[in-house]
């Protein structure tokens, strides 16, 4: 139940304040340091508002393989470069398309047999959508 309700509070506004995972402590009748032990467990919670661009890149086996490690060294220098902190690459464990491997998440959105040149457009596409209201 904690999971479900963390998801949907951070849907609502891209992060969690301290009221929401209060409020989730007493709705899932847990004490409060359980939903903060979930929300510093997963990378994907957020307890800040988060930037722009978020891009989550597989770093499990099958990706792995396919070179994703350094794909995150190499974007996350890229981004740094070009946007600073809108922008933030993170290596994050199986996003379930191994057999499409490396798989990446930006802004939520899934992509499979990703390479740096494709991010690098997903990225500069969200950059763009965002600074439209
Ligand atoms: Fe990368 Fe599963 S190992 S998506």
């Amino acid at each position: 139940m904690i999971i479900p309700a963390l998801h949907e509070r951070q849907h609502q506004r891209g992060y969690l304040t301290r009221s929401d995972l209060v409020e989730i402590a007493q709705e899932c009748n847990v004490p409060l340091y359980r939903v903060n032990e979930v929300v510093s467990f997963f990378p994907h919670f957020r307890t800040s508002p988060p930037p722009k661009v978020v891009v989550d890149v597989c770093r499990d086996m099958a990706c792995h393989l396919r070179g994703s490690v350094p794909m995150v060294e190499q974007l996350s220098a890229w981004a740094k470069n070009q946007f600073g902190d809108h922008v933030e690459v993170r290596g994050v464990s199986c996003l379930g398309r191994c057999d499409r491997a490396p798989a990446a998440m930006i802004n939520e959105k899934l992509y499979a047999c990703v390479n740096g040149r494709r991010i690098e457009d997903a990225v500069l596409a969200g950059i763009n959508d965002r600074k439209t209201p």
